[in-house]
């Protein structure tokens, strides 16, 4: 035999020193919930140990997660009912849930990341990305929306916008109209690859943003997410993003789509995000609650094999979790 591969893995020094990929807490992007009120600390059902915060509540969170070496949040709001519309007219509010979000993370502490979640569907009343016409949903009027929504969050403070919608064109429309406010700093993370997965189910839990069950609305996002069969189509779409004008690119979710992650790597020369949805942490939740899986050794595996694939860096509701464990 010349060749015997399990050298390099005698033992634990061995194979630090051969090791391929890591995770740290630098690789991490902090999901995070907020809700209107005060003292709210709500755990939410379908993701045990995640929670909703009010205002208040949330400088908290936002301190530990920079102490621990968190640098970057991620922004979705649960708007209440009686702001929802078809016309995302909450979303532009400058003094709305979202845009007070964003001062409050930057006020606490202004070297943090504040990216931004910029679709319509926490704010509409039907519980889809965009505009709902006859059945359909509308690609420009929503696109023009979008883009104002994405200059309110830039107004806030918000680092970057993070346009989660899947419409054609937003990213283009969402660049211009900062460049036009002089926001030239104010960066776009594009859900570029964002398919229609089953995977979101807890996250529409979290901000009850899910389709409504009613005639002439859509039951769910194929329209505008990706078909989770397609490969090529995830080149296509990043690379017009990156046209259009797009900082960061982003899969989601995660684990059951690296091949495209790697096909990105491999393709585009610009920062890739993997966004580990809510379905992905629900999972590894439940089967560790009935002793089936190990809990910890299962969460570092995924998270370690979502930066194999080529993540530059991943948004994870295992972000504070993780890092524990990894200073343990
Ligand atoms: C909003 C949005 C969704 C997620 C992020 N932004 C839900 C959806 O598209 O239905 C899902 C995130 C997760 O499941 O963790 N457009």
């Amino acid at each position: 035999m010349l060749r015997r591969n399990r050298r390099l893995r005698t033992n634990e020094a061995i194979r630090s020193l051969v090791r391929e990929s890591l995770v740290t807490p630098d690789d991490f992007q902090a999901p995070l919930f907020v809700v209107e009120g005060s003292g709210i600390k709500q755990e939410i059902a379908s993701m045990p140990g995640y929670y909703r915060y009010s205002l208040d509540l949330l400088k908290k969170e936002v301190q530990e997660l920079w102490s621990l070496g968190i640098k970057s949040v991620l922004l979705f709001v649960k708007v209440e009912e009686k702001l929802k519309d078809n016309r995302g007219t909450e979303a532009v509010n400058p003094n709305g849930l979202m845009q007070r979000a964003i001062k409050t993370v930057k006020e606490i502490n202004p070297e943090m990341i504040v990216m931004t979640d910029v679709a319509l569907d926490p704010y509409s009343e039907y519980g889809h990305d965009g505009i709902i016409e006859n059945g359909k949903v509308l690609n420009d009027p929503s696109v023009e929306v979008l883009a104002k929504m994405a200059l309110s969050h830039a107004e806030a403070g918000a680092d970057f916008v993070a346009p989660s919608d899947m419409m054609d064109g937003r990213i283009l429309a969402m660049r211009n109209i900062l460049e036009e406010n002089s926001f030239f700093n104010t960066g776009i993370m594009s859900y570029s690859a964002k398919y229609a997965s089953a995977f979101y189910g807890p996250f529409r839990d979290a901000l009850d943003s899910a389709p409504v069950d009613a005639q002439d609305i859509p039951k769910d996002k194929k329209t505008y997410q990706m078909d989770p069969s397609n490969r090529d189509e995830a080149i296509r779409e990043t690379l017009m993003d990156i046209e259009e004008g797009a900082d960061i690119v982003m899969v989601k979710p995660g684990l059951c789509y690296l091949d495209i992650v790697r096909d990105l790597k491999n393709t585009v020369n610009v920062p890739i995000s993997v966004y580990q949805v809510s379905g992905e942490y629900a999972m590894i939740k439940a089967a560790a609650e009935k002793g089936w899986l190990d809990h910890d050794a299962v969460v570092m595996e995924q998270l370690t094999a979502i930066k194999r694939a080529g993540a530059d860096f991943i948004s994870t509701y295992f972000a504070k979790y993780a890092t524990k464990l990894l200073q343990r």
